[in-house]
């Protein structure tokens, strides 16, 4: 059974996932509608969600761990966060994605530093997400905006994925 502190790092990361797969699918919605140039973006990024979420799961069931109580409130929180970015305006659907990329690269980080020296499979499952989240993260960089009009989304995404993922450490 892997340890307690490594049986956390996956469920938030799993929890994450769903997290992000819901993000992507509320703005994909909107999209369809306002933004249909940028569809495909999103489903790319959709479809990489789906397989991080398969690859959690996979973990989690291998080694009969459950996963994070909290689900529910990252497919909500996820979808809420989505909508609201794409009826924003195109830029913030990027800015959304670079904030939300961003927090979650510097938490693997750190993840990465402590699964190599206590859990092999968790790390190699933990990495084998990184390149991609890295991709999204420089997507969003490219067609987001630097722009201070932009901070309040910045910062309210960027703290939100914060607490949900200090949330989930708990449940
Ligand atoms: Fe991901
Ligand atoms: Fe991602």
């Amino acid at each position: 059974m892997p340890s307690k502190e490594v049986q956390r790092i996956i469920r938030v990361d799993h929890a994450g996932e769903f997290g992000a797969i819901n993000i992507y699918r509320a703005q994909r919605t909107v999209a369809k509608f306002l933004y249909k140039d940028i569809v495909e973006q999103l489903d790319d990024m959709l479809h990489h969600e789906k397989e991080h979420f398969d690859t959690f799961n996979s973990w989690l069931e291998q080694n009969s761990v459950r996963h994070c109580y909290a689900l529910w409130f990252w497919a909500i929180g996820g979808y809420f966060l989505g909508l609201v970015t794409a009826l924003l305006g195109r830029k913030s659907i990027w800015v959304c994605t670079h904030a939300v990329e961003s927090t979650v690269l510097h938490h693997l980080d750190w993840q990465l530093s402590y699964l190599s020296k206590h859990d092999p499979s968790a790390y190699e499952a933990v990495l084998s997400i990184k390149q991609e989240e890295e991709a999204h993260q420089n997507l969003g960089l490219l067609n987001g905006s630097n722009s201070l009009v932009y901070s309040p989304i910045r910062l309210v995404v960027k703290y939100s994925t914060k607490f949900a993922i200090w949330l989930s450490t708990k449940l």
